[in-house]
């Protein structure tokens, strides 16, 4: 699609005509009535939760990503603290991750009482640098945590060799990444645990949810009775066999998802190939039109890499922009372009600052970026109009902004 020139126009921000009458946000989920249907088949069965749909989606979903086991939780947030628990994070432990996520995937590690040591991204993905990794990997250590920032797989391999070499454990924050691929791999078959969430932003909706995949049994077991309590059977075994005893061995948590979320689940799976060919298209789209307009960068793509384009961050080339990214930021929303920031670097948030001391200046890759990143509205329900409308607003601010 060639990006039409439209810098003639008055920008909304400045009193002219936004691009669309209502706000795009950027990012939602796509309900159909086999999903509506399938959660309504089960407020009229007998499980609410931790019935026959728990089991039903996490089989689909191991086998979809092509791993051994999954463990469904009540939210991406959950899974990330039972993945760190089960990988046996304690207090004096240290756990490495990168600064550019959402703050959730370093709280986990909080949460265990263990410390979050950041390392810095490389510039073209955002990904951590494995590198940057090597160098903050102390006796000390005792796993990696990489997130697949907009989609994009982590360095997989080397980072599972270092791990190998340290003897660490991965876990694998692939929030945004259901459905990427990784040298021909599905994300989830490939960590030593792997984390999904169910936002409805993200590529599969459940309300909240989450899950944790894996090929060790030992792992999954531990999972199941982490978001249970910590206890050894649930409560429909129980019924079945029944029984009344139950032991409670660990500590755990309520983390469970309901049926109804897991019956919305198996029903989205059944939708994910198709969902994501689309962002994969809308993503191509966005890379033609942006090619050549001077002012912004696109997303870069690794050989290995096939994403999953949950965000699509652009990043904005200040050198040529007579305006900072909140400026363009504002403009963009005045056309009624939903745009966002992802994300603030974890460190950066006053918790972190305070707790560790950081003052700014120790990731200066992570730290660049987010004073240029634009997350641009990218879901699958998106229609052609709609990505047509960011491709315009985009270069007509842009456009109204850029000098040499
Ligand atoms: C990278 C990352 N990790 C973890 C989470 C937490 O997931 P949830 O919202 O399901 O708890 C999110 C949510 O947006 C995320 O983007």
């Amino acid at each position: 699609m060639p990006v039409t020139t439209v810098n003639h126009e008055m920008l909304a921000v400045d009193g002219g005509t936004p691009v669309r009458k209502t706000l795009l946000p950027y990012g939602r989920q796509s309900i159909g009535d086999d999903d509506i249907q399938a959660v309504v088949d089960v407020l009229s069965s007998d499980w609410l939760t931790t019935g026959p749909k728990v089991g039903e989606f996490e089989e689909a979903f191991a086998a979809w990503v092509g791993a051994k086991h999954a463990v469904s939780f009540s939210s991406g947030t959950a899974a990330l603290h039972g993945a760190a628990f089960a990988a046996g994070l304690k207090p004096g432990d240290e756990a490495v991750t990168t600064p550019m996520t959402f703050a959730a995937t370093a709280n986990c590690v909080l949460y265990q009482g263990a410390t979050p040591v950041f390392a810095d991204v490389s510039s073209d993905t955002l990904n951590l640098d494995p590198d940057k990794v090597a160098g903050k990997i102390t006796p000390r250590t005792r796993a990696i945590l990489p997130v697949d920032y907009a989609g994009h797989p982590a360095e997989l391999d080397t980072i599972l060799e270092l791990a190998d070499r340290h003897g660490l454990a991965v876990i694998e924050d692939a929030s945004h990444a259901l459905g990427a691929e990784y040298r021909n791999s599905r994300v989830g078959s490939i960590a030593h645990m792997t984390v999904f969430s169910f936002h409805p932003v993200k590529h599969l909706a459940t309300g909240e949810g989450g899950m944790v995949t894996t090929d060790r049994a030992d792992y999954a077991e531990v999972l199941r009775r982490f978001r249970n309590h910590g206890i050894s059977s649930d409560a429909r075994q129980r019924q079945a066999e029944g029984q009344w005893h139950y032991e409670m061995v660990l500590l755990g948590f309520n983390y469970r998802l309901t049926d109804i979320g897991c019956a919305l689940g198996v029903s989205q799976l059944k939708k994910l190939e198709v969902n994501l060919a689309r962002r994969r298209k809308i993503a191509a789209r966005y890379a033609i039109a942006f090619r050549d307009l001077a002012g912004v960068t696109a997303p870069m793509v690794r050989a290995q890499a096939n994403p999953a384009w949950h965000l699509y961050p652009i990043r904005l080339n200040l050198e040529n922009l007579s305006a900072d990214r909140a400026q363009i930021f504002r403009a963009l929303r005045a056309e009624n372009i939903g745009v966002n920031v992802h994300y603030i670097p974890v460190h950066r948030h006053p918790y972190y600052r305070d707790r560790f001391g950081y003052q700014g200046g120790e990731y200066p890759i992570a730290e660049d970026a987010y004073e240029r990143l634009i997350s641009l509205p990218m879901f699958h329900g998106m229609s052609d109009g709609d990505v047509e409308d960011v491709t315009r607003s985009v270069s007509k601010v842009i456009s109204h902004y850029v000098h040499d």
